[in-house]
């Protein structure tokens, strides 16, 4: 494991064992809920605000590491975003989790969210990291419930 590795390690372990904005915010604006079939774990994420800027974010819910860890990390990065860049950093993050090639991105540039870059090592576990982005898309598009297994319920991340 290396240098990188371990900062990636780090980061998710600090937002699992104190996450930041875990609550279930209120007043709000938006919620969804979502749920991964492999696992059984379900998220919920609360918006204050909408697709345009979104003024608050929480998020609630059992489950492992990673999960949590993004679901911290998102509420940290999109806070008082809104529109195209909203979208952008939505699809930025399900690109660096989910592309087949290696993402063209330099870990340092993106701050906390170079820890998503890690989790691509565990192809198991990337729907628990893309769980709270597209529980977030579905609130933003008032859909009460996705999930990380596609059909209906399935979110594209986008917000608009
Ligand atoms: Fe359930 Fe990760 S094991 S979301």
């Amino acid at each position: 494991m290396d240098d990188l590795d371990d900062l990636y390690q780090e980061i998710i372990l600090s937002h699992n064992k104190r996450p930041r904005n875990e609550g279930e915010l209120d007043p709000r604006d938006h919620e969804a809920e979502g749920y991964n079939p492999l696992c059984g774990d379900r998220l919920k994420v609360f918006v204050r605000g909408g697709a345009d800027q979104i003024e608050a974010v929480q998020f609630s819910g059992e489950g492992c590491a990673i999960s949590r860890a993004s679901a911290s990390i998102m509420t940290e990065n999109v806070k008082n975003l809104g529109g195209a860049e909203l979208e952008a950093k939505i699809a930025e993050v399900l690109e660096i989790l989910t592309s087949k090639e290696e993402p063209d991105i330099d870990p340092f540039e993106i701050g906390e969210l170079a820890a998503l870059i890690g989790v691509r090592k565990f192809p198991a576990r990337v729907k628990c990291a893309t769980l709270a982005w597209h529980t977030l898309a579905a609130a933003l598009n008032d859909k009460a419930e996705v999930s990380t297994e596609g059909g209906e319920k399935e979110s594209t991340g986008s917000v608009g």
